[in-house]
């Protein structure tokens, strides 16, 4: 699926680099004699299925414009592919969003079965770790991928954002303004005493930059880790991956109240039935979309930093905000 499709006439930034990305996904697919083929094929669904490949390219756009290679960092590129396409199995059971389209098509446990989908989900995490493993050749660089793409997919931040998600969706009473804490919630959320701070918003923020903004934050610094960047541009792409992540999921639950499914390829209307707290359900369609233009106006000004190796970066950002899909 290119970005500048029938579906999108915005120009992401790396179509260019769509064959790589989706070549070495394909080869990935190879899930060892053991696998059973169901559970083989299930995974290979998930992970080859048309999405719009957005954390791989991070990953080789932030190596390009530290002065690397984009070809050292594709064991990182489809790592974080196998953790979003893992996250999207589970957020799609019954027990979590219940959905039954994803990228088009049915999504795991519709095509396959519910076990099935599960069991999907825990190897496509699992192997992502293998992927990164085996296929970094120093050491050092090895454990520092693990390790950050470890946290990022872990409890505290994509893990617990999706279980904070769930939380919120079941208590109504976020529902009020101006509640000052929110039950249950980890401290890191928890809200400030400043009474101008509508507190669902600030769980709304922290929900959205750990169960989302985390991976895209994630992806940067894995291509900038393994071209060895300094920490300044480690800082910069900081900078721009929290506003772009943060705005991605800001335009998800924008794009969940005005796309059609047919384009958007995942049902819509979802998040409003589901009781889901959003930012267009916080803050109103209007202001939302201000959110996400104020957001990407970060990101491109973080991308201006680099000169013209930020050129992909600022595509990028100007694709997440008038993405159609
Ligand atoms: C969907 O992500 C899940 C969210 C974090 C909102 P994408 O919109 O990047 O999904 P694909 O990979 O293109 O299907
Ligand atoms: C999903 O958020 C975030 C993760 C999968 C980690 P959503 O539930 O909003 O994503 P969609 O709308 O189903 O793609
Ligand atoms: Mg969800
Ligand atoms: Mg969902
Ligand atoms: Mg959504």
């Amino acid at each position: 699926m290119s970005c500048n499709s029938p579906k999108n006439s915005v120009d992401c930034g790396f179509d260019d680099l769509r064959p790589k990305i989706e070549q070495a996904l394909q080869e990935a697919c190879e899930f060892g004699s053991g696998c059973p083929p169901r559970l083989s094929e299930a995974m290979s669904y998930a992970l080859l299925a048309p999405g719009k490949r957005l954390r791989p390219a991070l990953v080789m756009m932030a190596a390009e414009c530290c002065g690397g290679s984009v070809d050292a960092v594709i064991p990182a590129a489809v790592a974080v592919e196998m953790i979003h396409a893992y996250s999207l199995i589970h957020d799609d059971l019954p027990a979590m969003d219940d959905d039954d389209l994803r990228r088009g098509r049915p999504t795991v446990h519709i095509k396959f079965d519910e076990a099935t989908a599960i069991l999907a989900g825990d190897a496509l995490l699992t192997e992502a770790f293998h992927h990164l493993s085996k296929h970094i050749k120093s050491p050092e660089k090895a454990i520092a991928a693990v390790r950050s793409l470890s946290v990022a997919a872990g409890a505290s931040r994509l893990v617990g954002g999706q279980a904070d998600d769930l939380a919120a969706e079941r208590t109504p009473s976020l529902a009020e303004p101006n509640r000052p804490r929110i039950a249950g919630c980890q401290e890191e959320t928890v809200l400030t005493d400043e009474p101008s701070v509508d507190p669902r918003l600030a769980h709304l923020e922290s929900i959205h930059r750990r169960k989302t903004g985390a991976l895209f934050s994630v992806s940067l610094d894995l291509g900038a880790i393994l071209v060895d960047a300094n920490s300044e541009q480690r800082d910069l792409l900081g900078s721009y991956a929290a506003a772009i992540g943060l705005a991605f999921q800001v335009v998800d639950d924008l794009l969940d109240y005005t796309a059609e499914a047919s384009t958007l390829g995942k049902k819509t209307g979802k998040d409003a039935a589901r009781g889901k707290l959003t930012y267009p359900g916080v803050m109103g369609l209007e202001q939302a979309q201000r959110k996400a233009q104020e957001l990407i106006a970060s990101a491109r000004g973080g991308a201006e930093k680099f000169g013209d190796s930020g050129r992909r970066l600022r595509l990028l950002a100007d694709f997440v905000l008038e993405r159609s899909h």
